[in-house]
């Protein structure tokens, strides 16, 4: 079955990037010129996505508006000749069809995509964490369809990350099948690295079959009291297979500053109206 919708939660506090997250949404913080959140969706569109659902909270509204037309906006560029400009405005909310539900409390991924079901329905589905910004030839949710048109099973992101690392990340027991695909026999949530089975880490990118839904509404609070995601992934896995697939792009950890600063000088570097000047600017500072 074509994976058509896609769920973005967005309902975190932001706590990682405070005080810019206060009032803000953090999905908004932009990277060059082009907010968080956008870099996702453009990944869902070019991974054949054709509806987004965007699980908000409380103080997120920037986000729909981002994704509304603007008609003031495209009036006053239109007036002014700004014919490039506009075309790249109409084109964000022009891109895919928005759905939004409101996650009323932060009681965790689990919860947020749980959050989704109406809208959802009975189909497997993409999921995207908008802190994971990765930059890939083919679109890493596009890496992830062709392992379930392969599989025929939920596909998750993984990577490589180091030993010490693996208690900021879902981690997997693999079971390799091919180069860079694994079965996943077993998963934790953020394990001590002596307790992890291995080095390889969930990213923010899933598809999962709707049968996460009926497991997830028993799944209790893991991890930090929230319903994780990871463990409702953990019980469907005695009634479905689960495969990893090991993308492959570079990854940010857009909502980590570090993490942040690295996505925006490379991204700058990138770009042909300002790499040139920038990397000259980078290079007379005396580092
Ligand atoms: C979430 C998931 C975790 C995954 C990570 C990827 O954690 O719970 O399994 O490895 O995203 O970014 P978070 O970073 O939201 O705490």
């Amino acid at each position: 079955m074509k994976i058509r919708k896609a769920v973005i939660p967005v309902a975190g506090l932001g706590t990682r990037f405070l005080p810019a997250t206060k009032a803000s949404p953090k999905e908004m913080l932009p990277l060059v010129d082009k907010p968080l959140i956008q870099y996702v969706v453009e990944e869902a569109k070019a991974s054949g996505i054709e509806e987004i659902i965007i699980v908000t909270g409380r103080g997120k509204r920037a986000i729909e508006d981002h994704f509304d037309s603007s008609v003031e906006l495209e009036y006053e560029l239109f007036e002014k000749k700004r014919f490039d400009l506009l075309e790249e405005i109409k084109n964000i909310s022009n891109m895919v069809t928005f759905a939004y539900t409101r996650q009323k409390k932060a009681l965790g991924l689990g919860h947020a995509i749980l959050c989704a079901e109406p809208i959802v329905g009975n189909e497997p589905f993409a999921v995207f964490l908008g802190d994971d910004i990765i930059d890939s030839r083919v679109p890493c949710m596009k890496q992830l369809i062709d392992v379930y048109e392969e599989y025929h099973g939920s596909v998750i992101a993984i990577q490589e990350v180091k030993q010490k690392e693996t208690k900021s990340y879902g981690i997997i027991k693999p079971r390799k099948m091919k180069d860079r695909v694994y079965k996943v026999l077993d998963l934790v949530e953020k394990p001590e690295p002596t307790k992890a089975p291995s080095n390889l880490a969930v990213i923010g990118r899933y598809i999962l079959s709707p049968e996460i839904f009926r497991v997830l509404k028993k799944t209790s609070p893991g991890k930090h009291g929230e319903i994780q995601l990871t463990d409702g992934l953990k019980t469907l896995l005695k009634e479905e297979n689960i495969y990893g697939c090991e993308f492959s792009g570079v990854r940010y950890d857009a909502g980590d500053k570090l993490g942040f600063l690295k996505a925006t000088v490379e991204f700058a570097l990138k770009r042909k109206d300002l790499g040139k000047e920038f990397k000259k600017y980078l290079k007379q500072l005396d580092l």
